[in-house]
């Protein structure tokens, strides 16, 4: 038996899977009336009781009626009563739920990568496209209110004047223990985020990728042979440069700073403090933290993309879709390639070697 949560009468049933880190947020929001979302949650399914006990304390908070728990994905693919299904579990674990899904009718919002292989990826945006489904990746930093104020500035501006783009990048820490490294995983994990924010700022095809990277710090990255610090460099097809610097390591805390350098401006998103107060005393400037995590940071921004997610289901119009999976993808296997051969990759060259050797058609 499947208890609404909501009494919304035009509003999409989902069905939220995996609710770790990052599930519990989207628990959260999608529990909490004054987040305003227009979606009921029926279900929650994870294959941990520990996860689905924490998401039981979550949603007792919210309401004493409380949706279905369970431990199979596979049984909601079909239901009638579900719309969509909200896939927030490991990586390698998104490609095989979001087809099922797909394929069974529902939408899918998925969390980046939407899947791990850019072949994978075609197919679901086919089988969406097909299907006149949404299928939304969890590219959250496109509707975060500061870089949508800077896209909006830049979309004013003649793209002979943007010069460049850069993105500092860095985490507090390393993910937990548990989190799954693996090669490259800095790039396909992290970076991609930065892909899709560059990509969505700039608007333009991307030529030319080179990228170097090193692992200092995580014990757990060296023993899966990833990395945890990168500086990748991208050519824009209208000149513009994108400069990305990444690591997963910051002393000062989640520094997700960004600069656009323009002819006659500079634009520039500081970090988020913990509070604005600041004291200048004989000893020097002294003001507080940057606030400690994505969850913090984007908080918002998680929000809006449901909203979005809601609204795509209603109107057909994605904001964010498999194409802009695909793009961050192919950027991050450009860069992986360009950190191995330590040179700098045609993206052109890369997709036609790729799609001769695995004969399917790239859409770029
Ligand atoms: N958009 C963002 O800012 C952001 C932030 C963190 C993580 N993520 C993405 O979200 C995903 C999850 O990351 P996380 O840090 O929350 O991981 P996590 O390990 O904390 O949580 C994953 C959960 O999925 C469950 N799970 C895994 N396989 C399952 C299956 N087959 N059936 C049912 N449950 C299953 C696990 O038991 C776990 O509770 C990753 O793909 C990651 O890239 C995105």
């Amino acid at each position: 038996v499947i208890h609404l949560m909501n009494n919304g009468s035009n509003s999409m049933n989902v069905v939220l899977i995996g609710v770790g880190r990052i599930g519990l947020l989207h628990l959260n929001n999608l529990l909490d009336p004054a987040r305003g979302l227009n979606l009921k949650l029926v279900a929650v399914v994870d294959q941990s009781l520990e996860a689905i006990n924490a998401a039981k304390v979550i949603a007792n908070n919210y309401s004493s009626i409380l949706p279905e728990f369970s431990k199979d994905w596979s049984k909601f693919c079909k239901h009638p009563e579900v719309d969509a299904a909200i896939i927030c579990t490991q990586s390698f674990t998104h490609y095989e739920i979001a087809r099922s899904f797909l394929k069974a009718g529902k939408h899918v919002f998925c969390e980046k990568p939407l899947a791990e292989k850019l072949d994978e990826i075609v197919e679901l945006g086919q089988l969406a496209a097909e299907k006149n489904l949404v299928c939304q990746p969890g590219f959250n930093r496109r509707f975060d209110e500061q870089f949508k104020t800077v896209k909006r500035l830049m979309d004013q501006e003649n793209d002979s004047k943007i010069f460049t783009v850069i993105i500092n990048s860095r985490d507090p820490e390393p993910p937990p223990l548990n989190y799954p490294r693996s090669a490259g995983g800095l790039y396909v994990d992290s970076a991609i985020h930065d892909f899709d924010l560059i990509r969505f700022l700039v608007g333009k095809d991307i030529d030319l990728v080179s990228s170097l990277g090193s692992c200092l710090v995580d014990e757990a990255a060296k023993g899966a042979r990833d990395l945890d610090v990168a500086a990748t460099i991208l050519r824009f097809s209208s000149g513009t440069i994108g400069i990305i610097n990444n690591c997963r390591f910051s002393s000062s805390g989640y520094d997700q700073r960004l600069e656009v350098h323009l002819a006659d401006k500079t634009i520039s998103v500081a970090n988020i403090k913990e509070n604005a107060v600041s004291i200048s005393a004989r000893d020097g400037l002294h003001c507080s933290k940057n606030i400690w995590f994505f969850e913090e940071r984007y908080m918002a921004s998680y929000v809006n993309e449901l909203k979005s997610f809601a609204n795509a289901m209603a109107t057909g119009k994605s904001e964010v879709d498999a194409y802009d999976a695909y793009c961050s993808l192919l950027l991050a296997s450009v860069a992986i390639k360009s950190n191995e051969k330590e040179s700098t990759i045609l993206v052109g060259d890369f997709v036609k070697d790729l799609a001769n050797a695995a004969k399917w058609k790239a859409p770029i």
